[in-house]
């Protein structure tokens, strides 16, 4: 037997729902907060991502879906969407348009991640960036955005982790302290972090690993080391948020994963906090735009895991609203009566009205049955009976009562509790 890959999912139609759902949501804010839409491509060129998300990230150096395809190109499924977006503003001189530009997109994402509670190598993302401005009203406004629309899914007890990690002027100066602080304790680290201290200091502070967060947790916050610019960017983004009421815990060792981040970082979490549960997170990317060979545009994003938002929403047992369910089940027994049956459906689906149409030929009490597990509001049955007198049988399952009756009354029947809006 085959099985879906490893960290892939069926979402089966009972669960499509939910996914229906949250992104039917997220469109809805997203216009409501006048983003548009943008669709880019599954597949990059594989040096974009190097370029953007970084050399020394684990997406590029463990993750990326890479393969040489049948002309030798390398590519990459796309792994996050913010290095496509910027692409595609730089491609179509998007800058040319009104600025900042607002775009969203709902994409599939691909990492090989190692596959656990809410972490997919398949996985999809609402991902929000605003691109052509710095100023931190639009860092309020993407958090604002990805807050209420958390709240509009019926998600309670958020909580919003805050950083800065400064900007080309004030890094260097932090990495210095940082260094400092750790190369005393380089012997209780892990092997990864020894390696982060030369490559990549930044990222010690997102270490796990147990034997290091003594020393990360005493770690300088960057908040305390920025420039004046960045200090009072980040003043302006934390009193934008207040202003909105959205609390913010600041959290010094907050990095994020990604190297393109520059100022604003940050990072939503549900209820119930374990290690993998962000809902999303996002920042400012000041740089990405020259780091991919274009122009110096200023850029802040966001993006949500819609697999995680799910998790959340059943753990939180928030109802959302069912697929469509069919209302008329018809079906005739005899092969005599079949035309009958079948212009009866197409009568109904002509007037709008769902029918689940029944085939093969069956008795009279299977067809039943079967109707009763179809879930069906109305149950209409040709037999020859009614085939003779130009009637049909027809139940109605809240009442459970079969009536014979004139097709058209039938018709007329279910157009009108449907209308009525009765179940
Ligand atoms: P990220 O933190 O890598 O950021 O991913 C954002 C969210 O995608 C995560 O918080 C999580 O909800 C979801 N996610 C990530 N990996 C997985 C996985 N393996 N399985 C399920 N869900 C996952 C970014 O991707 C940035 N592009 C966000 C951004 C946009 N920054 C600026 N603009």
């Amino acid at each position: 037997m085959y099985q879906a890959p490893r960290g892939t999912q069926d979402v089966l139609p009972e669960d499509v729902p939910y996914f229906a759902y949250v992104e039917e949501v997220a469109s809805r804010f997203a216009a409501l907060y006048a983003y548009e839409e943008i669709r880019t491509p599954t597949f990059e060129d594989s040096a974009l991502f190097r370029r953007g998300t970084g050399e020394t990230t684990d997406i590029v150096e463990k993750q990326m879906y890479s393969f040489t395809d049948k002309g030798n190109s390398d590519v990459t499924l796309r792994p996050e969407a913010t290095p496509s977006i910027m692409r595609a503003y730089l491609q179509h001189g998007l800058h040319n348009r009104p600025q900042p530009l607002r775009l969203f997109q709902l994409v599939n994402c691909f990492r090989y991640d190692r596959p656990q509670a809410g972490r997919w190598r398949e996985f999809r993302q609402l991902d929000v960036e605003a691109i052509g401005e710095d100023d931190p009203a639009l860092d309020g406004e993407l958090i604002t955005l990805f807050w209420r629309f958390c709240e509009a899914l019926g998600l309670q007890n958020l909580s919003l982790e805050l950083n800065s990690i400064g900007d080309p002027a004030c890094r260097p100066h932090y990495l210095d302290a940082l260094r400092a602080h750790y190369e005393p304790h380089e012997e209780e680290l892990c092997g990864d972090c020894r390696r982060r201290l030369v490559v990549n200091p930044l990222r010690l502070l997102d270490c796990k690993v147990p034997s290091c967060q003594p020393v990360a947790d005493s770690a300088p916050p960057f908040f305390n080391h920025l420039c004046d610019a960045c200090r009072d960017h980040f003043a302006r983004l934390q009193a934008a948020l207040a202003d909105e009421g959205i609390p913010a815990s600041l959290n010094g060792r907050l990095v994020r994963g990604l190297d393109y981040y520059t100022r604003t970082v940050f990072e939503l979490f549900p209820a119930k906090v374990s290690a993998q549960a962000a809902l999303g997170g996002g920042g400012r990317y000041d740089g990405l735009a020259e780091q991919l060979g274009g122009r110096h545009v200023p850029a802040v994003g966001f993006a949500a895991g819609i697999e995680r938002l799910v998790l959340n929403l059943k753990d939180q047992n928030v109802v959302v609203p069912g697929g469509a369910r069919p209302r008329v089940y018809v079906g005739h027994v005899g092969p005599k009566a079949e035309p009958m049956a079948s212009e009866f459906a197409r009568n109904l689906r002509s007037r709008g009205v769902s029918v689940i149409r029944a085939v093969g030929e069956r008795s009279l009490r299977a067809r039943l049955r079967h109707a009763d597990s179809a879930g069906a509001r109305w149950t209409a049955i040709f037999g020859d009976e009614e085939l003779q007198n130009g009637t049909v049988c027809l139940r109605d399952m809240t009442a459970k009562e079969p009536a014979t009756l004139p097709i058209s009354q039938a018709i007329d029947q279910i157009i009108r509790a449907d209308h009525g809006g009765t179940k």
